[in-house]
């Protein structure tokens, strides 16, 4: 697994109005989703594309076309909402498929409610967007699914991320086949004793949509 952490002023700027707590939750959405477009530029930097000729006011000349199958964009529910229409500001022929998961509070075991994907994602590149890779049971159930209907290439998109949650995530994705990758705005210090991120934002979902 390879793990980005998207280095660049905007971004640090952007995240630390989103982490502090006087922010609104109109603000917070805002941001989460100026945040997600400068991510989703960096995490789609492998995105596949084919030469295709075209004819400009000039000259012809060969440019690039995003290759079918389309992408496909998974927001995690419910706070992976809130990023959603920032990836589809840059993929906007993309597929959207959904996940419901919600994290036990106490045993921070992740469970999946609610599931809409294709059926079949062989040969799709998949992006999963949820804000926090905390523990990383969210994000792993999540791959768990796209691996199982044949997704063959996973980035997950997150605001932020705990390096323990890295690493578990990183243990139950061995011997999976597919390249799975982890773009961020930033690696925080830890998990605290409640799974929360620290210093963290707070609960993603409860500051989008209270
Ligand atoms: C939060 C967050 C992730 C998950 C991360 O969602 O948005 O989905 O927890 O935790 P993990 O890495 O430890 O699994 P939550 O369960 O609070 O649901 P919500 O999006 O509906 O608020």
């Amino acid at each position: 697994m390879e793990t980005l952490v998207v280095d660049h002023p905007l971004v640090a700027h952007k995240l630390t109005t989103l982490r502090n707590k006087d922010t609104d939750s109109s603000t917070f959405r805002r941001l989460a989703d100026e945040l997600v477009t400068l991510l989703a530029y960096e995490a789609t930097r492998g995105v596949r594309v084919a030469p295709v000729d075209i004819v400009t006011p000039v000259a012809p000349t060969q440019g690039v076309r995003l290759t079918d199958p389309q992408p496909l964009i998974v927001p995690i529910l419910r706070a992976g909402l809130g990023m959603l229409d920032g990836m589809i500001r840059l993929l906007p022929t993309a597929e959207v498929g959904f996940l419901g998961m919600v994290r036990n509070e106490e045993t921070l075991e992740a469970t999946t409610y609610a599931e809409r994907l294709p059926a079949d994602l062989s040969g799709r590149q998949c992006y999963v967007v949820d804000p926090m890779l905390a523990t990383g049971g969210t994000l792993a159930a999540a791959i768990d699914f796209l691996v199982k209907r044949g997704a063959d290439d996973i980035t997950a998109v997150v605001l932020l991320a705990a390096p323990e949650g890295v690493a578990a995530l990183e243990k139950e994705l061995e011997g999976v086949d597919a390249p799975v990758r982890v773009v961020t705005a930033a690696m925080d210090e830890k998990l605290n004793e409640k799974g929360y991120i620290v210093p963290g934002l707070g609960d993603a979902g409860d500051r989008l949509y209270g």
